[in-house]
């Protein structure tokens, strides 16, 4: 059933927030997951594995589908003091948040041509829009995927929508080794206005209403972050 209305691509559907989101979809669509592995949803019937990865130097591969929708879930949360961020750091964090969310977008931009709700996803973080200490390296790759999102919303409309969402902590293997003791999950629910951390379903569930019922938000950055950065409480 490799059709044009039922097919998502999703580079990182094998962990986390891409993980929950091909789970919603994949009941009634074809997920072909870009990752080094499969993950969960290895042995789906609707599940297409396309092993890459995103630091190595090889063309992204040619998909057979024409697609509904695009989203790029891989990233990093690379915390440290500015005296010791290196060179390798802030490389590093540039090509999995930014450089490898414009080659993807840009390889896979023709499988979603055809689409009658075409849009593509990309993830931010809220250390873009509240400075938060020891984040600079991601804020900075980050950012860049933000100055990506509304670029390309207004270079590609009316035709395709472009979003983003960019959210605080979130229980995920990603934030794993912030979130590995009872005090420090206490800690971290503490200090967001709502007093909790994110969970995957809840962005995935916001996610899956960008791409299959909005139809008239583009451009747009969705801080799904406990209220952190904008209330104070
Ligand atoms: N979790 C948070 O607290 C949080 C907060 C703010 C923003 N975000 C952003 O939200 C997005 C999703 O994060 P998450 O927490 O769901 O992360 P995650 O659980 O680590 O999942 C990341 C996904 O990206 C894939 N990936 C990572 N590196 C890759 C590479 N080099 N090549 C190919 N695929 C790669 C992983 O698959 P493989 O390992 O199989 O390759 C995995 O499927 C990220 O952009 C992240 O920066 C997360």
């Amino acid at each position: 059933m490799d059709t044009s209305d039922n097919i998502y691509i999703i580079a990182g559907a094998s962990s986390g927030i891409g993980l929950e989101i091909a789970r919603k979809l994949i009941a009634d669509n074809i997920i072909y997951c870009i990752s080094r592995t499969p993950g969960e949803l290895e042995y789906h019937e609707n599940f297409r594995h396309i092993p890459y990865d995103f630091f190595g130097n090889d063309e992204l591969p040619d998909l057979p589908a024409n697609a509904n929708s695009i989203i790029y879930c891989p990233g990093s949360i690379t915390l440290k003091p500015i005296e010791r961020l290196t060179n390798d750091d802030i490389d590093k964090d540039f090509i999995i948040n930014a450089k490898g969310a414009f080659l993807f977008v840009k390889k896979y931009i023709t499988n979603i041509k055809n689409s009658k709700n075409a849009s593509i996803l990309l993830f931010s973080s809220v250390a873009v829009q509240t400075g938060l200490p020891y984040h600079s390296s991601i804020a900075m790759a980050k950012g860049a995927v933000e100055g990506l999102t509304r670029s390309l919303a207004a270079e590609l409309s009316p035709r395709i929508r472009v979003n983003a969402i960019a959210p605080s902590l979130t229980d995920t293997p990603m934030a794993a080794p912030l979130l590995n003791t009872e005090a420090k999950v206490e800690a971290n629910k503490q200090r967001h206005p709502l007093k909790n951390i994110g969970s995957a379903q809840e962005i995935a569930s916001f996610a899956c209403h960008l791409l299959t019922q909005s139809s008239w938000a583009t451009g747009q950055v969705f801080n799904i972050n406990g209220g952190i950065g904008t209330i104070i409480k």
